[in-house]
Protein backbone atom coordinates (compact mmCIF):
# COMPACT_ATOMS: atom_id res chain seq x y z
CA UNK A 1 0.00 0.00 0.00
CA UNK A 2 1.28 3.57 -0.95
CA UNK A 3 2.34 5.49 2.38
CA UNK A 4 -0.27 8.36 2.51
CA UNK A 5 0.65 11.49 1.02
CA UNK A 6 2.37 14.14 3.86
CA UNK A 7 0.96 17.51 3.25
CA UNK A 8 1.81 19.36 6.76
CA UNK A 9 4.67 20.37 8.26
CA UNK A 10 4.67 21.70 12.02
CA UNK A 11 7.30 24.06 13.47
CA UNK A 12 7.88 24.36 16.91
CA UNK A 13 8.73 27.78 17.48
CA UNK A 14 7.99 28.63 21.03
CA UNK A 15 11.20 28.67 22.45
CA UNK A 16 12.89 31.54 24.40
CA UNK A 17 15.84 32.29 22.56
CA UNK A 18 18.05 32.44 25.46
CA UNK A 19 21.23 31.81 23.15
CA UNK A 20 20.49 35.09 21.26
CA UNK A 21 19.96 37.52 24.21
CA UNK A 22 19.86 40.92 24.19
CA UNK A 23 18.36 40.55 20.63
CA UNK A 24 15.61 37.99 21.09
CA UNK A 25 14.51 40.30 24.14
CA UNK A 26 11.57 41.78 22.08
CA UNK A 27 11.84 39.54 18.86
CA UNK A 28 11.51 36.23 18.13
CA UNK A 29 14.64 33.86 17.28
CA UNK A 30 13.02 32.84 14.48
CA UNK A 31 12.76 36.73 12.73
CA UNK A 32 16.51 36.98 12.97
CA UNK A 33 17.52 37.94 9.71
CA UNK A 34 20.28 35.62 7.48
CA UNK A 35 21.40 37.99 5.06
CA UNK A 36 18.07 39.36 4.02
CA UNK A 37 15.62 36.42 5.12
CA UNK A 38 14.47 35.71 8.53
CA UNK A 39 15.37 31.97 9.76
CA UNK A 40 12.00 30.29 9.76
CA UNK A 41 11.32 31.63 6.08
CA UNK A 42 14.31 29.41 5.31
CA UNK A 43 12.47 26.50 6.55
CA UNK A 44 9.46 27.18 4.92
CA UNK A 45 10.45 27.45 1.96
CA UNK A 46 12.09 24.00 2.49
CA UNK A 47 8.81 22.86 2.98
CA UNK A 48 7.25 24.36 0.23
CA UNK A 49 9.73 23.25 -2.66
CA UNK A 50 9.35 19.86 -0.66
CA UNK A 51 6.00 19.95 -2.24
CA UNK A 52 4.64 20.39 1.48
CA UNK A 53 2.34 23.73 1.90
CA UNK A 54 0.42 22.96 4.76
CA UNK A 55 2.34 25.32 7.55
CA UNK A 56 1.79 24.59 11.59
CA UNK A 57 3.46 27.09 13.62
CA UNK A 58 3.49 26.29 17.16
CA UNK A 59 4.39 29.50 19.21
CA UNK A 60 4.35 31.31 22.71
CA UNK A 61 4.41 34.34 23.95
CA UNK A 62 6.38 37.34 22.08
CA UNK A 63 5.97 35.80 18.62
CA UNK A 64 3.63 37.69 16.79
CA UNK A 65 6.08 39.28 14.47
CA UNK A 66 6.16 35.53 12.83
CA UNK A 67 2.35 36.02 12.63
CA UNK A 68 2.83 39.19 10.54
CA UNK A 69 5.60 38.01 8.49
CA UNK A 70 3.78 35.31 6.98
CA UNK A 71 0.67 37.73 6.49
CA UNK A 72 -0.38 40.17 4.26
CA UNK A 73 0.83 43.47 4.90
CA UNK A 74 -1.69 45.74 2.71
CA UNK A 75 -0.09 49.24 3.86
CA UNK A 76 3.80 48.20 2.84
CA UNK A 77 1.78 46.21 -0.50
CA UNK A 78 0.11 49.64 -1.53
CA UNK A 79 3.64 51.56 -0.46
CA UNK A 80 5.42 49.31 -3.00
CA UNK A 81 3.00 49.72 -5.50
CA UNK A 82 2.32 53.17 -6.13
CA UNK A 83 6.02 53.70 -6.27
CA UNK A 84 6.41 51.20 -8.55
CA UNK A 85 9.07 48.79 -7.03
CA UNK A 86 7.64 45.58 -8.41
CA UNK A 87 10.36 43.83 -7.51
CA UNK A 88 9.93 44.55 -4.14
CA UNK A 89 6.14 43.93 -3.95
CA UNK A 90 6.88 40.53 -5.59
CA UNK A 91 9.13 39.05 -2.97
CA UNK A 92 6.52 40.56 0.06
CA UNK A 93 3.84 38.95 -1.86
CA UNK A 94 5.77 35.94 -2.48
CA UNK A 95 6.25 35.08 1.58
CA UNK A 96 1.80 34.99 2.02
CA UNK A 97 0.69 33.86 -0.97
CA UNK A 98 2.44 30.35 -1.30
CA UNK A 99 1.70 29.43 1.99
CA UNK A 100 -1.38 28.27 4.23
CA UNK A 101 -0.38 28.81 7.80
CA UNK A 102 -2.29 27.62 11.30
CA UNK A 103 -1.05 28.99 14.59
CA UNK A 104 -1.43 27.30 17.64
CA UNK A 105 0.31 28.18 20.65
CA UNK A 106 2.68 26.59 23.41
CA UNK A 107 1.78 28.08 26.87
CA UNK A 108 4.49 26.61 28.63
CA UNK A 109 7.81 25.67 27.09
CA UNK A 110 7.77 22.29 27.96
CA UNK A 111 9.89 20.85 25.60
CA UNK A 112 9.97 19.75 21.85
CA UNK A 113 7.60 16.57 22.53
CA UNK A 114 5.15 18.77 23.98
CA UNK A 115 5.55 21.47 21.38
CA UNK A 116 4.66 18.73 18.63
CA UNK A 117 1.85 17.57 20.89
CA UNK A 118 0.24 20.99 20.65
CA UNK A 119 -0.40 20.26 16.80
CA UNK A 120 -2.32 17.40 17.06
CA UNK A 121 -5.17 18.55 16.27
CA UNK A 122 -4.51 20.51 13.44
CA UNK A 123 -2.34 17.73 12.13
CA UNK A 124 -4.93 15.01 12.85
CA UNK A 125 -4.78 11.29 11.40
CA UNK A 126 -2.23 11.88 8.89
CA UNK A 127 1.20 11.22 8.82
CA UNK A 128 3.14 15.37 8.78
CA UNK A 129 7.01 16.80 8.78
CA UNK A 130 8.69 18.35 12.00
CA UNK A 131 10.92 21.42 10.69
CA UNK A 132 12.83 22.76 13.73
CA UNK A 133 14.12 26.33 12.01
CA UNK A 134 17.39 26.44 13.78
CA UNK A 135 18.49 23.84 11.53
CA UNK A 136 19.45 26.09 7.71
CA UNK A 137 20.10 23.29 5.54
CA UNK A 138 21.66 24.09 2.19
CA UNK A 139 20.92 21.57 -0.37
CA UNK A 140 20.26 20.94 -4.06
CA UNK A 141 17.21 18.57 -3.23
CA UNK A 142 15.38 20.14 -0.05
CA UNK A 143 16.40 18.35 3.07
CA UNK A 144 12.45 17.37 3.75
CA UNK A 145 11.78 15.92 -0.11
CA UNK A 146 14.87 13.69 0.47
CA UNK A 147 13.27 12.38 4.41
CA UNK A 148 10.42 11.66 2.28
CA UNK A 149 11.53 9.66 -0.54
CA UNK A 150 12.59 7.47 2.13
CA UNK A 151 9.26 7.61 4.06
CA UNK A 152 7.33 6.96 0.79
CA UNK A 153 9.78 3.83 0.26
CA UNK A 154 9.68 2.24 3.57
CA UNK A 155 6.35 4.03 4.87
CA UNK A 156 7.73 4.55 8.29
CA UNK A 157 8.78 7.98 10.25
CA UNK A 158 12.02 9.23 9.03
CA UNK A 159 14.67 11.45 10.77
CA UNK A 160 17.30 13.44 9.09
CA UNK A 161 21.22 12.84 11.11
CA UNK A 162 24.41 13.49 10.37
CA UNK A 163 27.97 12.35 11.63
CA UNK A 164 29.27 15.06 14.44
CA UNK A 165 32.33 14.87 16.28
CA UNK A 166 32.51 12.69 19.29
CA UNK A 167 32.84 15.82 21.44
CA UNK A 168 29.39 17.23 19.97
CA UNK A 169 27.14 14.25 20.26
CA UNK A 170 26.36 15.54 23.82
CA UNK A 171 24.23 18.63 22.01
CA UNK A 172 21.88 16.34 19.98
CA UNK A 173 19.61 13.54 20.08
CA UNK A 174 21.86 10.42 18.84
CA UNK A 175 20.87 6.88 17.21
CA UNK A 176 21.55 3.53 17.42
CA UNK A 177 21.30 2.29 14.06
CA UNK A 178 22.32 -0.67 11.53
CA UNK A 179 22.48 0.46 8.00
CA UNK A 180 20.27 -0.86 5.49
CA UNK A 181 20.87 -1.13 1.35
CA UNK A 182 18.61 1.59 -0.23
CA UNK A 183 18.71 2.03 -4.00
CA UNK A 184 21.67 0.71 -4.58
CA UNK A 185 23.95 2.56 -1.82
CA UNK A 186 24.50 1.89 2.47
CA UNK A 187 25.58 4.02 5.05
CA UNK A 188 22.67 6.61 3.74
CA UNK A 189 19.39 5.00 5.23
CA UNK A 190 19.76 3.10 9.03
CA UNK A 191 17.07 1.31 10.30
CA UNK A 192 17.04 2.53 14.38
CA UNK A 193 17.73 0.74 16.40
CA UNK A 194 17.27 2.92 20.11
CA UNK A 195 17.69 6.78 20.46
CA UNK A 196 19.21 8.64 23.18
CA UNK A 197 18.34 12.52 24.00
CA UNK A 198 21.64 14.62 24.61
CA UNK A 199 23.82 11.52 25.97
CA UNK A 200 26.82 11.84 27.71
CA UNK A 201 30.25 11.11 25.01
CA UNK A 202 31.24 7.65 26.64
CA UNK A 203 27.48 7.08 26.65
CA UNK A 204 26.77 7.64 23.25
CA UNK A 205 26.14 4.53 21.05
CA UNK A 206 27.15 6.49 17.91
CA UNK A 207 28.38 9.85 16.35
CA UNK A 208 25.23 10.25 14.34
CA UNK A 209 23.10 13.09 15.65
CA UNK A 210 19.12 13.75 14.64
CA UNK A 211 18.97 17.24 12.83
CA UNK A 212 15.90 18.93 13.15
CA UNK A 213 13.75 17.31 10.27
CA UNK A 214 11.32 14.40 10.77
CA UNK A 215 8.46 12.77 8.94
CA UNK A 216 6.33 11.12 11.88
CA UNK A 217 2.82 9.58 11.61
CA UNK A 218 0.42 10.41 14.22
CA UNK A 219 0.85 7.37 16.13
CA UNK A 220 3.88 9.83 17.62
CA UNK A 221 1.08 11.81 19.46
CA UNK A 222 0.28 9.13 21.76
CA UNK A 223 3.97 8.37 22.49
CA UNK A 224 4.62 11.44 23.26
CA UNK A 225 1.02 11.33 25.85
CA UNK A 226 2.93 9.14 27.40
CA UNK A 227 6.47 9.23 28.06
CA UNK A 228 7.76 11.52 31.24
CA UNK A 229 10.43 14.22 31.12
CA UNK A 230 13.59 13.59 30.12
CA UNK A 231 16.65 15.95 29.39
CA UNK A 232 16.40 19.30 31.07
CA UNK A 233 12.94 18.47 32.40
CA UNK A 234 11.31 18.57 29.40
CA UNK A 235 9.01 16.36 27.37
CA UNK A 236 11.66 15.16 24.71
CA UNK A 237 10.42 14.43 21.31
CA UNK A 238 13.63 11.77 21.06
CA UNK A 239 11.71 10.08 24.00
CA UNK A 240 8.77 10.14 22.52
CA UNK A 241 10.57 8.16 19.13
CA UNK A 242 12.05 5.85 21.94
CA UNK A 243 8.38 4.92 22.72
CA UNK A 244 7.06 4.82 19.01
CA UNK A 245 9.88 2.14 18.34
CA UNK A 246 8.14 -0.75 20.31
CA UNK A 247 5.59 -0.53 17.53
CA UNK A 248 6.82 0.04 14.52
CA UNK A 249 10.25 0.50 12.98
CA UNK A 250 11.70 3.55 12.72
CA UNK A 251 14.34 5.07 9.95
CA UNK A 252 16.46 7.46 9.71
CA UNK A 253 18.74 9.31 6.77
CA UNK A 254 21.81 10.87 6.36
CA UNK A 255 21.01 13.43 4.21
CA UNK A 256 23.15 15.43 1.64
CA UNK A 257 23.54 18.93 2.26
CA UNK A 258 25.34 21.27 4.82
CA UNK A 259 23.55 21.92 8.19
CA UNK A 260 24.05 25.55 9.56
CA UNK A 261 22.98 25.55 13.74
CA UNK A 262 21.69 28.98 13.18
CA UNK A 263 20.18 28.80 16.94
CA UNK A 264 24.29 29.62 17.72
CA UNK A 265 25.87 32.59 17.73
CA UNK A 266 28.91 31.11 15.63
CA UNK A 267 26.98 28.84 13.60
CA UNK A 268 24.21 31.97 12.88
CA UNK A 269 27.33 33.73 11.54
CA UNK A 270 28.85 31.00 9.36
CA UNK A 271 25.26 30.85 7.48
CA UNK A 272 25.41 34.73 7.35
CA UNK A 273 29.00 34.65 5.58
CA UNK A 274 28.65 31.45 3.38
CA UNK A 275 24.77 32.72 2.32
CA UNK A 276 26.02 36.32 1.24
CA UNK A 277 28.84 34.87 -0.66
CA UNK A 278 25.93 32.20 -2.49
CA UNK A 279 24.19 35.73 -3.78
CA UNK A 280 24.47 37.07 -7.08
CA UNK A 281 23.88 40.89 -5.93
CA UNK A 282 26.48 40.63 -2.79
CA UNK A 283 28.74 37.87 -3.47
CA UNK A 284 31.18 39.51 -5.62
CA UNK A 285 31.62 42.27 -3.13
CA UNK A 286 31.49 40.59 -0.23
CA UNK A 287 33.78 38.35 -1.16
CA UNK A 288 36.23 40.98 -2.55
CA UNK A 289 35.83 42.40 1.08
CA UNK A 290 36.00 39.36 3.29
CA UNK A 291 39.51 39.37 1.06
CA UNK A 292 40.85 42.37 2.28
CA UNK A 293 40.20 41.66 5.80
CA UNK A 294 43.97 40.96 7.58
CA UNK A 295 42.80 37.91 9.25
C1 LIG B 1 16.57 19.31 19.44
C2 LIG B 1 16.29 17.81 19.62
C3 LIG B 1 17.56 17.02 19.41
C4 LIG B 1 18.17 17.34 18.06
C5 LIG B 1 18.37 18.87 17.90
C6 LIG B 1 18.79 19.20 16.47
O1 LIG B 1 17.41 19.72 20.49
O2 LIG B 1 15.77 17.60 20.91
O3 LIG B 1 17.29 15.64 19.49
O4 LIG B 1 19.40 16.67 17.92
O5 LIG B 1 17.16 19.58 18.18
O6 LIG B 1 19.02 20.55 16.31
P1 LIG B 1 17.65 21.28 20.86
O7 LIG B 1 18.71 21.77 19.91
O8 LIG B 1 16.34 21.97 20.66
O9 LIG B 1 18.12 21.27 22.28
Amino acid sequence: MAAAKVRKAVFPAAGLGTRFLPATKAQPKEMLPLVDKPIIQYGVEEALHSGIRNIIMVTGRGKSAIEDHFDVSFELENLLESRGKTELLKIVRQVSDLIDVSYIRQKEALGLGHAVLRSQDLVGPEPFAVVLADDVIDSETPCIRQLLDIYEFFGAPVLAVMEVPPEAISSYGCIDAEPVAHNGSKGKVFRIRDLVEKPKQNEAPSNLAIIGRYILTPDVFDSISQVEPGSGGEIQLTDSLRHLLRSRPLYAYKFDGKRYDAGDKLGFLKATVEFALQRRDLGGPFREYLKSLAL
